[in-house]
């Protein structure tokens, strides 16, 4: 995931307006591919950045030196009232279980005038690499837990409804397009064996047979390329302004 995070987290910032003089907070860091952009806009000084996944703050710490960055949940942020000129969330709310106290936490630390932004994957059509992976686990098992079903704010309107029930006011929706090159064939298959995030984890969750059923599957409906391939990938992002 982490080659489409990467080139989303430019046009997401532009998105949300931060500009220079912003303190801004990365909710949900990560290893830190929005913080990095952040770094590189705004200095280190500028940015903190919080995740609730202690191997994700180390990672994030050592790509991001200088930066504040420490364990919190997007439910319960653990800095005062008021704290921020913005806060910013990427590829994050459809993980967390309570998304109105994240919303009503977002409210809380940003300055009135300050700025919330959030953006999630288009699930259900454009993010290719999740829609291939779960179309093709689909064919093979009804009950695959395909993220579109599963996870939320990935439609249109479902980001700006999470902002306006917080209480931000002026939200607008846009959409953000990234792609990505692969090798071969073999190179996309590769990221899923690691296990990581829902797709991942279903695909070595599945027995040595089944696996091999839906790597062929998938491989048939991105249709059987032998060489290099390129993934198209939509996320909505919404931005509000605390009135
Ligand atoms: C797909 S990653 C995105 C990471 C990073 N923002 C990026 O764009 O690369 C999702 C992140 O959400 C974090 N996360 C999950 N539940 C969370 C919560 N309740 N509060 C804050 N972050 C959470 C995970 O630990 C993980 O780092």
């Amino acid at each position: 995931m982490g080659r489409y995070s990467n080139v989303l987290a430019a046009p997401f910032v532009s998105a949300a307006g931060v500009t220079e003089g912003m303190r801004v907070l990365d909710v949900g860091c990560g290893p830190g591919a929005l913080t990095r952009e952040l770094v590189r806009r705004l200095g280190a000084d500028s940015v903190t950045a919080i995740d609730p996944s202690p191997p994700f703050v180390e990672a994030c710490i050592a790509s991001c030196p200088g930066v504040s960055v420490q364990l919190g949940d997007a439910q319960a942020i653990p800095f005062p009232d008021a704290s921020f000129d913005a806060a910013l969330a990427q590829l994050v709310l459809h993980f967390v279980p309570d998304p109105v106290r994240a919303g009503t936490e977002f409210y809380r630390v940003v300055r009135p005038e300050g700025v919330a932004a959030a953006c999630v994957w288009d699930f259900a059509e454009e993010m290719e690499m999740l829609r291939y992976f779960w179309d093709a686990a689909l064919a093979i098992d009804a009950s695959a837990p395909d993220e579109a079903r599963t996870l939320r704010f990935g439609r249109e309107g479902e980001v700006v409804g999470w902002l306006e029930e917080a209480g931000f006011v002026d939200v607008t929706e846009t959409t953000l397009k990234v792609d990505s090159t692969y090798a071969d064939f073999d190179e996309l298959w590769a990221g899923f064996l690691h296990g990581i995030g829902p797709a991942g984890a279903y695909c070595v969750s599945l027995d040595d047979d089944d696996r091999e059923r839906l790597r062929t599957e998938l491989f048939e409906r991105i249709g059987s390329p032998t060489g290099q391939l390129h993934l198209g990938a939509r996320a909505r992002a919404a931005v509000g302004r605390r009135p």
